[in-house]
């Protein structure tokens, strides 16, 4: 029955003391306020080696009854449906003082699993005692909805609370967060001291903070210090809130929870506004009513932990039939042209992308022009136009030069075609209607902090020697990889953990014209030749995707000696899959083009049928002219540990492609 759960065994339990603090309380409200998040891979795993490296053990349920004075008015679980079930009140009150009661019903969860720590919470009598407390804690709360579309509506409400609290107007969005279709994550600093700030400026809160719960709260707040980490994830049906950080006292936990989550070193601020510091103070008024309500039914509720009754559960009757009837535009049927204009068939990625999408459109009923312009721009020029002349409604573009395209859109915004832009943004032109891409930011996000994980950079004392790869220099996505990949390691270089013997690092010195293997693998020689002789070791090889993987790797098999230094790459190519599975490369990111196919194949039919066109990103993406709505989708990694679920068991790829 019990999946697991964790507990701090030093001294302080879970959830133990006599508040949930308002440490905590900001941290849940801001988790449900930002809501939730990108999702790099996190599952199960990540949640119990996190939860280890946290020092949070594994509980075993059947001890609690030994346990029952620790858990007094806090409490912790982690079990299926049938604990679900006799945790009811208790699970209910717990949503409901977070908030999340809001975004679902504990009837649609069919799992659950809590841990957390806390230290300093014995001297906390009152709120006012909070501007001499010294508290610290962190926790992980995992949920798995028993059914998907219930992310989805989580989803939903994660992306209204996020305009609702401005994020995107502050720029936020690509880096911080992300929310697509059952995917989502978001990491976030929150600066305590600043959110306070903002409480205390505001007297209409303060006011209504007096009024309506009967808490005076300045002094507290006017002396409240601290940093808080937070973590959102959702991946299908699980979603994993993470959490962790100090109140007046040493940042400690919140760099342990730093460390712990692989989150970078410094997530992100979280904006502050009015909304938020005033669904803030709902939350810590509703915070200061459930403190009242624990005092009087503190026994009530841990009996409900160690003796769970049945039969006295929360009353679900209100079965209120919430099925979503919204039409479901995925799959609508239609007629019309589209045509779809793909860089080349060279790389396995573009050849999967143009036919795989022209195979969905055509069972959808629409009649499709796919061609591959080979990696010449004024092939791909040319065939538009002919996609233009021959009556196309749609035109999907995965542009080989990211500005080279302005005449033939206009063209095609002359005769009223609709132009998506799949995977690489197209600029100068105001006749880009859609973007649909990943999040090529988080994509570099993703190598840098790879290499900083595996090398152990925040923790401990080595140094190491880098060198660096990017992609085409006219490729506007090539700018983002290796900016969110630099954005990581800099940091680590500028200290001098990271040595770049080279001494290249700019990006147009390590730039790749077309994203060509030989070019890269031609750098790379000279650089093995010059700079690493005789045993110089090299620690790690950044490469912004596969196909320069490659190149890097062939360079390394032919002048170096060593043992592989750790290699990154983008998009999953059959070859780098088994140079990962050899050892040669250290990880991929995978685009799942699948899932930005379907992606736009839903745009291309919302298109067609007049309906208003899916995006999640209306801020991030300025061509030059516009800021072009777009879709993003989530990028993950892959790597010999998770290859077979990511790959295989999906269905991406069969043993026989990759050699097994
Ligand atoms: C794509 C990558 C690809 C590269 C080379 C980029 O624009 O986003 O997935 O590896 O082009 O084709």
């Amino acid at each position: 029955m019990i999946k697991f759960g964790y507990l701090y065994k030093e001294g302080v339990w879970i959830m133990k003391k006599k508040l949930l603090s308002v440490l905590l309380a900001a941290v849940m409200l801001i988790g449900v306020l930002a809501g939730c998040s990108k999702t790099t891979g996190m599952n199960q795993d990540k949640f119990v080696k996190a939860c280890g490296k946290l020092k949070l053990t594994e509980l075993d349920i059947d001890e609690l009854d030994e346990i029952e004075e620790n858990i007094e008015d806090g409490f912790c679980f982690s079990g299926d449906e049938e604990l679900i079930e006799g945790y009811s009140k208790v699970l209910d009150t717990y949503l409901e003082l977070t908030k999340l009661s809001k975004a679902f019903e504990s009837d649609d969860i069919v799992s659950v699993s809590f841990a957390g720590k806390c230290a300093g919470y014995d001297d906390l009598k009152d709120l006012d005692d909070l501007e001499d407390a010294e508290l610290d804690g962190a926790f992980a709360f995992q949920m798995n909805f028993g059914q998907k579309d219930k992310a989805e509506e989580f989803m939903k409400g994660v992306e209204n609370i996020l305009k609702k609290v401005n994020i995107k107007t502050k720029k936020l969005s690509s880096k911080e967060y992300y929310v697509s279709k059952n995917e989502g994550y978001l990491r976030l600093h929150i600066d305590i001291e600043q959110l306070c700030q903002m409480i205390l400026d505001d007297d209409d809160l303060m006011d209504s903070m007096k009024n309506k719960y009967d808490v005076d709260l300045e002094d507290t707040l006017e002396n409240l210090k601290g940093d808080i980490a937070l973590s959102v994830e959702i991946k299908g049906s699980n979603v994993f809130i993470f959490a962790g950080g100090a109140v007046n006292s040493e940042k400690k936990v919140y760099k342990d929870f730093v460390k712990a989550f692989g989150l970078a070193n410094d997530p992100m601020s979280l904006p502050m506004n009015e909304d938020v510091a005033d669904d803030l103070t709902d939350l810590v008024g509703t915070y200061v009513k459930y403190l009242s309500k624990v005092r009087n039914t503190k026994k009530t509720i841990t009996d409900k932990i160690v003796n769970p009754d049945k039969t006295d559960k929360t009353d679900k009757t209100d079965k209120t039939d919430k099925t979503d009837n919204k039409p479901d535009t995925r799959g609508i049927k239609g007629s019309g042209k589209v045509g779809i204009s793909m860089p080349t068939k060279d790389l396995m990625r573009w050849y999967d992308d143009g036919s795989n999408m022209k195979d969905e459109l055509e069972a959808l009923g629409y009649t499709v022009d796919l061609q591959y312009a080979g990696n010449r721009v004024d092939t791909q020029v040319q065939q538009i136009q002919n996609m233009i002349n021959s009556g196309c409604d749609v035109l999907v573009v995965a542009a080989i030069e990211s500005s080279s395209l302005v005449q033939v859109l206009e063209n095609a915004k002359a005769k009223d075609v609709t132009v998506i832009a799949y995977d690489r943004l197209i600029f100068n032109t105001e006749a880009v209607d859609y973007y649909a891409t990943f999040d090529n930011y988080m994509v570099g996000q993703l190598q840098g902090r790879y290499i900083v994980e595996a090398l152990d950079l925040v923790n401990g004392n080595g140094t190491y020697n880098i060198e660096i790869t990017a992609g085409d220099p006219t490729d506007n996505n090539a700018a983002l990889f290796y900016s969110g990949a630099m954005d990581v390691i800099k940091p680590y270089i500028d200290s001098g953990k990271l040595k770049v013997l080279s001494g290249q690092t700019d990006f147009k010195d390590v730039a790749t014209d077309s994203w060509k293997t030989e070019t890269a693998q031609a750098r790379a020689e000279n650089i093995l030749a010059a700079y690493y002789p005789n045993g110089t070791k090299i620690d790690a090889w950044l490469c912004s995707n596969d196909s320069t993987a490659c190149g890097v790797i062939n360079a390394l098999n032919k002048f170096y000696d060593g043992n592989y230094p750790i290699v990154t790459g983008q998009d999953c190519d059959i070859l780098s899959v088994k140079y990962i599975i050899a050892g040669k490369q250290a990880m991929s990111v995978f685009k799942d083009t699948r899932t930005l196919v379907s992606q736009t194949v839903v745009m291309v039919s919302q298109v067609m049928n007049d309906q208003t066109v899916d995006v999640n990103d209306t801020v991030t993406y300025n061509n030059g002219k516009k800021d072009v709505p777009s879709y993003l989708c989530a990028p993950i990694f892959v790597t010999a540990d998770n290859y077979r679920t990511i790959l295989i068991d999906s269905g991406y790829y069969t043993d026989d492609q990759i050699g097994y």
